[in-house]
């Protein structure tokens, strides 16, 4: 008899035969039902114990937490909610837990509570949810990129430069930092350090991932980045897991259907393969708004939010028709916004950003032409527009409830124009020797963009919180576990 996953169990219609089964007690009942569950799925197998057949001592030990090994009967069930339920024969404890102090009780935690029991939180069915359909949609990433012709590369973890150019890293170093070797100036002498110069963190492995477009044709990254930013919000998070695909010949129309199709197929994967989690997660989110005023309550519930991502095109708008919109709004006219938008050139707060995709368009929304000098250095520029205001081939995808999304470009394939970007903005060329090479050799038109996985976790499963959809969350301030 091999051990079969509950999930398996409860999928049969073959009953009226012995069956093996392990897992964690969740709840035990009247000292006869067992509620176990292994992971496999959100539900639990019944397993109904016969308690005047069995030592008095082995049922005190089946505990809410408790590893068990139970063989026994699978039977149509006689009770509601379950098709199908095990008669035990035999039931062996495989590890106790202890009722006194086992932190995740059969009621309702906090989910501030349930980050500080990380290591015990996928035991709850709203994380062992959240965490199958992570892992979903992780599948459903490689899946799309392994269909449509793309190769996965793995960029550097540890790097020399500054991706963003923003500045937001964190050091590498194998230094003493009580005796670090200093140059005759009284600075670090990173020379003496182990790669022989100063490394960082990736915040983004965009520009190695440019390199390989340049070669192969559709490439894509799926790795962690990460930003030593302080914001301490519930959307960011200081090692966060990036999806960049990068495409030659591409351009920014290109783009944006590549990041559209691509959000489509993955949350159109899920709907598909995890209705059980997303059931789960629906009435999850309907019962917590339950508690909310009626104009603060979403108009949608969490599925219909993901099929109408699905079915529907994305808004796609110029970041000048965005400034018109906003300025003319009413939050902006009341005062309302903490960051007025009195003129163009104005950088997109997220309170403008989820005006745009709340109140005004309703659904998710592709702003594109940035101005030049609020976007990073490697996007491809505009002419000029008839008034003289420079614009870069950038777009950002923006969704409602969760603001930016996705961040991306066509990229700057002049040489000329690169440099002088670079060192108006002080990049060194010396560094970027190898990026520069690809626009002086075989140089064209490419793009690509990166989408904060978790971010896209976050719409997938209706989690308010950037810390509940990645297991152990790396925050300032925190990096327990
Ligand atoms: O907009 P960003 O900074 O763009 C880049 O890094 C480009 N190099 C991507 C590219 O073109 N290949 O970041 C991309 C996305 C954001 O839209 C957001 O979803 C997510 O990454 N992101 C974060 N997610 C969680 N925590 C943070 N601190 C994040 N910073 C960015
Ligand atoms: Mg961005």
């Amino acid at each position: 008899m091999t051990t079969k996953t509950v999930a398996e169990l409860l999928s049969q219609d073959v009953t009226l035969q012995d069956v093996t089964v392990k897992g964690w007690v969740r709840t035990f009942r009247a000292n006869r039902f067992i509620a176990l569950n292994d992971g496999s799925t959100i539900n639990n197998i019944q397993c109904v114990v016969d308690f005047e057949n069995f030592d008095e001592t082995l049922l005190k030990r089946i505990t809410t937490g408790a590893a068990l090994h139970v063989t026994g009967e699978l039977v149509e069930s006689q009770g509601k909610g379950q098709s199908v339920e095990i008669v035990v024969k035999t039931l062996e404890i495989l590890g106790d837990s202890d009722a006194e102090t086992y932190p995740i009780q059969p009621k309702k935690h906090s989910f501030e509570f349930l980050r500080e029991n990380a290591h015990l939180r996928t035991r709850t069915n709203t994380f062992s949810a959240v965490m199958r359909l992570r892992s979903s949609l992780s599948f459903a990433v490689h899946k799309y990129f392994n269909e449509n012709g793309f190769y996965y590369m793995h960029t550097p973890i540890v790097t020399g430069s500054d991706a963003e150019g923003a500045g937001e890293m964190f050091r590498v170093t194998g230094l003493d930092p009580k005796n670090p070797p200093l140059n005759e100036d009284g600075t670090i002498n990173y020379k003496k350090d182990f790669f022989g110069k100063e490394t960082n963190l990736t915040v983004s492995g965009q520009l190695e991932a440019e390199t390989y477009a340049m070669s192969l044709g559709k490439v894509y990254t799926f790795g962690p980045t990460f930003r030593a930013e302080n914001s301490n919000t519930t959307r960011h998070l200081a090692e966060f897991w990036m999806i960049e695909p990068e495409v030659a010949f591409m351009d920014l129309a290109g783009n944006m259907d590549l990041a559209e199709d691509f959000m489509k197929s993955v949350l159109g994967y899920i709907l598909e393969h995890n209705k059980d989690d997303l059931d789960f997660l629906n009435k999850r989110l309907e019962d917590e708004e339950k508690r909310l005023p009626q104009a603060q309550r979403s108009d949608m519930g969490l599925i219909e939010k993901i099929k109408f991502v699905v079915d529907n095109n994305f808004k796609r708008v110029s970041y000048t028709e965005a400034i018109d919109i906003l300025r003319n709004s009413k939050p902006n006219k009341k005062k309302k916004f903490n960051y007025l938008i009195e003129q163009w050139g104005a950088d997109l707060q997220s309170e403008h950003e989820r005006f745009l995709v709340e109140k005004h368009f309703k659904c998710p929304v592709i702003l594109f032409d940035y101005p030049a000098n609020i976007k990073a250095f490697y996007m491809r520029l505009n002419e000029p527009d008839d008034q003289g205001r420079e614009t870069v081939r950038a777009m950002d995808i923006l969704f409602p409830g969760i603001g930016e999304m996705v961040g991306g470009s066509q990229r700057e394939e002049r040489l000329d124009v690169l440099k002088e970007k670079m060192a108006a903005l002080d990049i060194s060329e010396e560094e970027l020797w190898w990026y520069l090479d690809l626009r002086k050799y075989g140089t064209a038109v490419h793009s690509g963009f990166g989408l904060g996985f978790e971010r896209l976790v976050m719409f997938a499963t209706g989690m308010g919180n950037i810390r509940d959809v990645i297991p152990y969350p790396r925050t300032p301030q925190n990096a327990e576990f």
